[in-house]
């Protein structure tokens, strides 16, 4: 069954406005957020907790499984700082957000980010390491990179998400007649 509404990725290193852009996203189109973040942690999609990295080891065979029932559908805003673990033929359009790196430094540091994390991610986001993830895993014309510096550029980016969900939508309806 083609799907009716999309699957979008939002990525990009943390701290660089996922969460943000996904929830005036979701307000705005009624599409679900899905906050991997938070699935991996209710579902038990891990082998435990992580202390040095501050994070859970995600196992991502069960996180696969516990989405492969509901994505597939469609509707679904991904937000998550990795990107390359789903199926191609699951995911319409992949958003990498980018911040400049000082922003990025002061954004992680108000959130107590431990220094070598923080660096970690600074070092991350310098080197594009998640965008070319993205590259690397999917058609180059459906990843977008995408500046996330103000807080205008939030309203801007969501904009132009909500137009291509639009074009998107006629064009399925087109290739369905
Ligand atoms: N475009 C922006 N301009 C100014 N501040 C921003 C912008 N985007 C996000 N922020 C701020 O940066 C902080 C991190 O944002 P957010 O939680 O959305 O990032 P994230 O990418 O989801 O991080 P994580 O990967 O850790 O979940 C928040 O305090 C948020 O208000
Ligand atoms: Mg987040």
């Amino acid at each position: 069954m083609p799907r009716t509404q999309p699957n979008i990725i939002i990525t990009g290193t943390p701290g660089v406005g996922k969460t943000s852009h996904c929830d005036v996203l979701a307000v705005n189109t009624g599409l679900k957020h899905l906050s991997i973040n938070r699935i991996v942690k209710d579902r038990g999609c891990h082998d435990g907790w992580d202390d040095e990295h501050q994070s859970w080891i995600v196992d991502e065979d069960k996180l696969l499984d516990s989405l492969e029932d509901e994505l597939p559908l469609g509707g679904h805003i991904i937000d998550w700082h990795a990107c390359d673990l789903f199926p191609k033929s699951w995911i319409d359009l992949v958003v990498v957000l980018r911040t400049d790196s000082t922003k990025l430094y002061d954004r992680l540091k108000a959130r107590k980010y431990p220094e070598q994390k923080l660096q970690e991610n600074l070092d991350s986001e310098i080197m594009e390491v998640l965008l070319d993830e993205a590259r690397g895993s999917y058609d180059q014309g459906i990843v977008v990179e995408l500046r996330s510096d103000e807080a205008d550029d939030i309203e801007g980016n969501v904009g132009r998400i909500e137009t291509w969900i639009k074009h998107w939508e006629q064009d399925q309806v087109a290739s369905a007649a």
